[in-house]
């Protein structure tokens, strides 16, 4: 998992910080008054934002919006942590389409014009959802993390919800899929150690496969693999699970340094032929550093993860998925045929040459991504999204405008409602075996299960109290226990 990919980018940078001055100051909740004076015709808070200066766009020319912040709709970060812009609490932003202001003041959403919630997946309670729900404001889900984090948005009730999507999944709206790749040449980098040296490190004893998880209880289950797979090849695991080699250095055993890509780290990595790389959690397209990183270093990812990982990769012959095999044993076979075969294990390092990045629709990807990871010229991915939504709120509101100036000759503009495919994801299986295999009382079996379906009655129940113009947070758990006597019937 290790810290939000945002954490490190430079939206903090001097440069960006156009702070809005606000003339007042105001509690974060609170003075929204009854659910029967919600949305007022006339502004409740007039002076909520002061005036504001005009600042450069995020997005480079072409916006020639001659709106006053005044008049800008509100694009409000329900989930505030993850505000992009410092310091201050109100931001203008001028998009490709027009511009918007953006802030994280909660009071904000009782302003007719704040249009959409911008919420964070992994923060996003549903007991806790701002309720009611006003028709004219849409909600925007950001979720790069893996969906262990919430797995209510692993459900269509809970993706359903939302308007607007950025999520690790190619079907959202904004997708963040290549989130762990910076570019190309990240993958182009030539292998840190030549097989020669990996050979001498293997008969002074390294094992040809490298484990390293310190995250044991996750939905993948994927020490019950490891651990199989630990009977027929031999396997260096430095991490907490299934430890059984220490790390060389105190700096390293501390868990925060194996997720960055620290030197020393990287040097310890780079010695292995394969690296057995397993996501935390199972779903289309969620891919992080643990597939990504291998690659970089020279090493061979033995990989599972996203099941449709193969549409991303440099050329159909780069990675070993754990699932094309039988079983543990005959993977491990392969491994050591490979291990022992240095023509047939250096092919699964061919992409690293000249050209050798075939993968047309992996060019093309990295080629249209408008975001950069840790690159100054591009905005990152949250300034992304933000002005994603605020390029779309812009378009609603002339749209509706239209429709209303000619009568309803034009059409109103169509909702839209994410889909399970922007980021639905499978109920947790075994790592290994059968489910019906695994004993009662299994800790994995007792908590992943139940978290998966849970957050399923946690969207329905969210659902239903939206539908009822529900605005006491507290009914939600009557709610619960309504679709949970429903569903044991
Ligand atoms: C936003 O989504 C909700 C469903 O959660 C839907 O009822 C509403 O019409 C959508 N709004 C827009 C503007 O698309
Ligand atoms: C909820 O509110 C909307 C608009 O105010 C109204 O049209 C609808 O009938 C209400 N629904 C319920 C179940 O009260």
């Amino acid at each position: 998992m290790g810290p939000p990919r945002w954490a490190s980018l430079p939206f903090l940078l001097p440069l960006l910080c156009f702070c809005v001055a606000l003339n007042e100051t105001e509690p974060e909740e609170g003075g929204e008054g009854l659910p029967g004076e919600f949305f007022r015709p006339v502004e409740p808070h007039p002076g909520l934002f002061a005036a504001a200066s005009s600042v450069p766009s995020f997005r480079g020319p072409g916006n020639a919006d001659p709106r006053s912040d005044g008049e800008l709709p509100v694009l409000l970060w329900w989930s505030g942590s993850l505000f992009p812009h410092f310091p201050g609490d109100t931001q203008r932003i001028d998009c490709a389409r027009g511009s918007c202001l953006s802030t994280k003041r909660r009071r904000a959403r009782g302003l007719r014009r704040t249009r959409a919630l911008l919420f964070y997946g992994t923060d996003f309670r549903a007991y806790e959802a701002p309720l009611p729900r006003a028709p004219h404001q849409t909600w925007a889900l950001f979720h790069e993390e893996s969906p262990m984090n919430n797995y209510l948005l692993s459900h269509a009730a809970g993706l359903a919800l939302f308007n607007h999507t950025a999520t690790f999944r190619r079907e959202s709206h904004y997708p963040l899929t290549l989130q762990w790749l910076p570019d190309l040449d990240y993958l182009r980098r030539p292998p840190a150690l030549g097989l020669e040296q990996k050979q001498r490190l293997r008969e002074a004893g390294l094992a040809p496969l490298l484990y390293v998880q310190s995250h044991c209880q996750v939905p993948s289950d994927r020490d019950r693999f490891a651990q199989e797979l630990m009977k027929y090849i031999q396997v260096d695991s430095y991490g907490k699970c299934l430890n059984n080699r220490e790390l060389p250095s105190m700096r390293l055993r501390d868990t925060s340094t194996a997720t960055t890509e620290d030197s020393e780290f990287m040097a310890l990595i780079s010695q292995y032929k394969f690296h057995l790389a397993m996501e935390n959690a199972i779903c289309q397209d969620y891919m992080t550093e643990k597939l990504w990183r291998p690659m970089h270093v020279g090493a061979v990812p033995v990989y599972r993860g996203s099941p449709s990982v193969r549409d991303w990769m440099p050329d159909d012959h780069s990675i070993i998925l754990i699932d094309d095999f039988g079983s543990p044993k005959e993977l491990a076979e392969y491994i050591d045929f490979l291990d022992r075969n240095p023509d047939e294990y250096l092919k699964y390092l061919e992409y690293k040459s000249p050209g050798g990045i075939k993968n047309q629709f992996l060019l093309d990807s990295m080629a249209k991504r408008e975001w950069g990871v840790n690159d100054m010229t591009l905005p990152n991915y949250l300034n992304g999204f933000e002005c994603f939504v605020c390029d779309r709120e812009n378009a609603r509101l002339e749209a509706e405008r239209n429709h209303k100036r000619t009568k309803g000759k034009l059409p109103a503009p169509e909702p839209t409602i994410a889909q399970f495919t922007h980021m639905g994801c499978p109920p947790p299986a075994p790592g290994y075996g059968n489910i019906e295999d695994i004993p009662p009382g299994d800790s994995w079996k007792e908590m992943w299960l139940e978290d998966y379906w849970q957050g399923l009655d946690q969207g329905e129940a969210l659902t239903a109290m939206i539908h009822h113009n529900e605005s006491n947070q507290d009914r939600f758990w009557d709610y619960m226990h309504k679709i949970f006597m429903k569903r044991t019937q």
